[in-house]
């Protein structure tokens, strides 16, 4: 295990930015395909902006969280930006499976918390994780690649796909990052990298020329 505290606190950037400056990669997708967020604004503010981009690309747009009071607080700012943009409460990797297949254009994964292998989660944040058997650090590498696995049939053909908190170091998935497992099984299942600025990543989905 290796501890990156030290160098994930000198980033300044998330995920839901990199997807912004990605707005033209997004240019050629039909309106009414999804954008789907998990893990939804905790105080990072993503769920808002990504609701705005998802409007201006005609997309449908959906935040899922495992805490109800994290959905409670954000469904009244995504129905702002449209009534019909939705907060679930829910597992990400559960919701993601009702979905029809070939429904979502743009995903972003930045579900769970990850800590150093010798820091635990503080105590207010771990406790909504109560409901799911408690906080685990192997936990979020497990459910995000479940919900890659499950989002590979959700996908359209050269779908975005963002992660958070995920990153390299000399050259190898870090241990404590969220796609410490998920990267590797996407990268080898017709993903490819399009950009990765602060430990966030966006990756295409392959597509047919
Ligand atoms: C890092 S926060 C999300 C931050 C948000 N994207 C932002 O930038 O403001 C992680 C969230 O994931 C949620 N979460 C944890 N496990 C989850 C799961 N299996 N499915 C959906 N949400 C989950 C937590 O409740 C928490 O609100």
């Amino acid at each position: 295990m290796d501890n990156d505290w030290e160098y994930l606190v000198t980033w300044t950037q998330h995920g839901h930015s990199l997807l912004v400056d990605h707005k033209e990669d997004m240019a050629d997708f039909t309106t009414g395909l999804t954008f789907l967020e998990v893990g939804s604004d905790r105080g990072e503010g993503s769920t808002k902006v990504l609701a705005e981009l998802a409007l201006s690309l005609g997309m449908k747009f959906v935040t899922v969280d495992m805490d109800d009071a994290v959905s409670d607080k954000v469904r009244p700012v995504v129905e702002a930006v449209h009534p019909e943009f939705m907060a679930i409460c829910a597992k990400g990797e559960d919701y993601i499976l009702t979905l029809p297949d070939n429904s979502i254009a743009v995903a972003y994964l930045d579900a769970y918390d990850t800590m150093p292998p010798d820091r635990m989660l503080p105590a207010d944040m771990a406790q909504p994780y109560s409901r799911l058997g408690g906080w685990k650090n192997h936990e979020a590498w497990r459910m995000h690649l479940i919900a890659s696995m499950a989002l590979d049939f959700k996908l359209v053909p050269g779908g975005l796909l963002c992660f958070d908190d995920t990153w390299r170091k000399n050259g190898v998935w870090a241990s404590r990052s969220k796609g410490y497992m998920a990267l590797p099984w996407l990268l080898v299942n017709g993903y490819r990298e399009v950009a990765y600025v602060d430990g966030s990543i966006l990756l295409r989905k392959w597509r047919p020329k």
